[in-house]
């Protein structure tokens, strides 16, 4: 398994599995086949609504011989916690639903505000500008979680070169950046400004994300895992699709984190770990790139949100 290394030489194992849309009910049995199996990095979220089911499903792993060192937890700060005196108690709710002492990584989920209990669905009104709560009041108060020991590294998420531009001088500089990656997203900025300044990078809907939302959904998407490219590709190499996009994401050099929640697809998912690409399918997967989003920020944009798309990607 290729494994990602930390500023202190902590290893993060590069494929692990993604816990976003693993419904309540099915996340629990989910995370126990995926350590049987041998993952043994867990991405998760507060905002999920699972991290109780996770965390049960973690204990039951640890008392079946998974030892905690051997495992890589990894959560996300809602929006609805960026004030510096909000950040401590958004971490301690997650450790304490999961069930754990420490997390392995914590990320700042979105370069976005929101009050602390938003209406269901968003209004402009619970959107809270940058001005007003800025990312590097947050990034302060998760430095602090690092310095209490609740956290062993801190990172972000869904943060352009720019955003993170902004945070190359802090104490802590973030040691992560998880943002959708895939053939169609290649964002090849980004991953070479995270390898110069030592900023690993997490791959989140590697797969294209089938399940995702319908607000997150328009009529004439292209599927990633029916792309007749990858497909061709797959044949040759006797392996599935969605184990090329996967080793893909891996022979770059980034984490991969494949949301499944059936035990056949978990297995094939972790196989792709071994599955090596020879070059030309790396480059003629690199020629599938449209700058496609899925998760494309528009429900951070809604008619009098101080956010708009642009600003969100800084595109
Ligand atoms: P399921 O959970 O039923 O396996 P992403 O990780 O990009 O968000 O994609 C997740 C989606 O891809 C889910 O719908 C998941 O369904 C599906 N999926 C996961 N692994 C595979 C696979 N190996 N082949 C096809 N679909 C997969």
């Amino acid at each position: 398994m290729r494994t990602l290394t930390f500023r202190n030489d902590d290893t993060m194992p590069a494929l692990g599995l993604g816990t976003w849309k693993s419904a309540p009910g099915e996340v629990g049995a989910a995370v126990r086949e995926a350590l049987r199996i041998g993952y043994r990095h867990i991405d998760c979220a507060a905002i999920y609504g699972n991290e109780q089911e996770v965390g049960a499903a973690l204990a039951k792993g640890m008392g079946d011989g998974v030892a905690r060192d051997d495992l890589w937890v990894t959560s996300k700060l809602w929006c609805t916690h960026h004030r510096a005196a909000d950040v401590r108690a958004g971490a301690e709710q997650t450790l304490s639903d999961l069930g754990l002492e420490h997390l392995d990584l914590y990320l700042v989920h979105w370069p976005v505000a929101l009050v602390r209990e938003p209406h269901s669905p968003l209004e402009p009104a619970d959107l809270v500008s940058l001005d007003e709560i800025p990312l590097a009041e947050t990034w302060g108060a998760m430095e602090a979680l690092v310095d209490a020991g609740l956290v062993k590294h801190i990172g972000v998420s869904n943060y352009s070169v720019a955003k993170l531009e902004a945070h190359l001088d802090a104490r802590i500089r973030p040691e992560m950046d998880q943002v959708e990656m895939h053939p169609y997203l290649r964002q090849p900025e980004l991953v070479a400004f995270g390898k110069e300044h030592g900023i690993h990078v997490t791959a989140y809907s590697p797969l294209g994300s089938g399940d995702r939302p319908d607000v997150m959904r328009g009529d004439d998407d292209p599927v990633l895992l029916e792309d007749a490219a990858i497909a061709s590709i797959a044949a040759d190499l006797g392996a599935t699709p969605a184990q090329v996009l996967l080793a893909w994401g891996l022979q770059r050099g980034t984490s991969v984190i494949p949301k499944s929640v059936n035990p056949e697809r978990l297995e094939q998912n972790f196989a792709a770990a071994s599955l090596e690409l020879p070059a030309d399918a790396m480059a003629a997967i690199d020629g599938l790139d449209r700058r496609r989003r899925y998760v494309d920020g528009t429900f951070w944009a809604p008619a009098g949100s101080p956010y708009s798309v642009a600003s969100l990607w800084d595109e």
